[in-house]
């Protein structure tokens, strides 16, 4: 019997070692980590300078509290603000705790409780975080959620339009959305979004806890758009695997996270912040991100030569964040990727979603690509076949 509560639906793949873009599990298989543990392993498995500042930090000390002057919190959030053009920082421990902290700022800054989401959003399962997801599954049975959440249909300007007033708080947005289905916000949509928010007095929020951090070719998805977010919140790549969530915002809202206002025992705790500083050392840097551009080009055009397999309907994305969206449920799909040595994440129930490390190369890019082909091409046949049988 298992001692944990059964909430993830687990893969059969143990790991037992992995580097870089690899994964090798118990039995000694190895597979092609297309995963980057959810959107976090943005420089691979266990790069060296990441694991060279954290070694350092443990060395020196774990933890001491936030009672406590320190510079290396000041680098981080330096960095941030430096990569975003925001001003202030405050670390939590993770995406949905990065987001609670945004929506209390948010609501205290604005002195509103209405803040309007979108449906498919996904912004993390602590309770504020759930209620400010558009999805029901997510909520099934926690309810009655935080009733100050709207939510609107994504990539639709009446709709925002039609739902925003001089009684919004905030617009709290993803510009990719990446649970949902890998949906990119529509340049227009986006702008008119942050028009409406500066018309109304509310704040312009963007979740970039999965676009993030290199994830799309720039420092922060919203950079591809013009947007001017008044807040933005990151987690996942941040740390490279070490639990870190920071809210990122502009210089007007410091009055309302003073002092007392809001904490967290471990957030910004020094051996994340290590990891976050030599994380972003080495994404942040333009080489690194043309990097990035030229292999989203290349990974973009070999997944176009799929188009014609019947199983896709779309192929969607920017950067290395990638769906392809099926018109067949992927769970079975992703089993007999994992067979045949790759590991892909769902996103919904029809699209297969593709995070591989920023640091992948192209030929692993072309491998992965294959065994999608090897996968897709057998369940056309298998799919149409079953059509077939059904039709006559
Ligand atoms: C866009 C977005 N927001 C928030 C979260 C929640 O982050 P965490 O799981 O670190 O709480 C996620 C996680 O998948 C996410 O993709």
């Amino acid at each position: 019997m298992s001692h944990l509560f059964p909430t993830y639906s687990r893969w059969e793949i143990e790991p037992e070692i992995t580097g870089g873009s690899m994964m090798i599990d118990k039995n000694g298989k190895s597979y092609l980590d297309f995963t980057s543990g959810i959107g976090v392993c943005n420089l691979g498995h266990r790069p060296k300078n990441v694991e060279e500042a954290v070694l350092k930090q443990l060395n020196q000390y774990w933890h001491v509290s936030n009672l406590f002057q320190d510079s290396t919190q000041e680098t981080a959030a330096k960095m941030l603000a430096e990569a975003s053009g925001l001003d202030r920082v405050f670390f939590a421990n993770s995406g949905a705790e990065a987001n609670e902290a945004a929506i209390k700022l948010a609501r205290k800054a604005t002195g509103k409780t209405k803040i309007i989401t979108f449906k498919d959003s996904f912004h993390g399962r602590t309770f504020a975080a759930m209620s400010a997801t558009g999805q029901d599954k997510i909520k099934h049975g926690f309810g009655p959620m935080l009733e100050t959440f709207v939510y609107v249909p994504y990539n639709d300007i009446e709709a925002i339009k039609k739902e925003i007033g001089n009684d919004a708080a905030a617009v709290m947005i993803e510009v990719i959305q990446g649970e949902g289905g890998i949906h990119v916000g529509n340049k227009e949509f986006l702008l008119v979004v942050q028009e409406l928010c500066k018309q109304y007095g509310a704040l312009l929020i963007i979740d970039e806890i999965q676009t993030g951090i290199g994830r799309t070719g720039k420092p922060f998805a919203f950079q591809h758009f013009d947007l001017d977010p008044d807040l933005i919140t990151s987690a996942k790549g941040l740390g490279s695997g070490f639990p870190i969530g920071a809210v990122i915002g502009k210089e007007k809202l410091a009055p309302y996270f003073g002092t007392g206002s809001h904490g967290s025992t471990f957030g910004g705790n020094p051996v994340s912040i290590a990891a976050a500083i030599a994380t972003m050392e080495t994404i942040f840097k333009k080489e690194f991100l043309d990097e990035v551009v030229d292999k989203s080009e290349f990974f973009f055009k070999q997944l176009h030569n799929l188009k014609h397999l019947s199983t896709i309907l779309e192929i969607r994305g920017l950067g290395l964040m990638a769906g392809i969206e099926c018109t067949i449920p992927v769970t079975t799909l992703l089993a007999k990727l994992q067979n045949i040595g790759l590991i892909a994440l769902p996103a919904g129930e029809k699209v297969i979603r593709l995070l591989p490390p920023l640091t992948v190369s192209k030929a692993q890019l072309e491998n992965g690509v294959n065994m999608i082909k090897e996968i897709l091409e057998k369940e056309t046949f298998t799919h149409n076949e079953d059509e077939r049988l059904v039709k006559y």
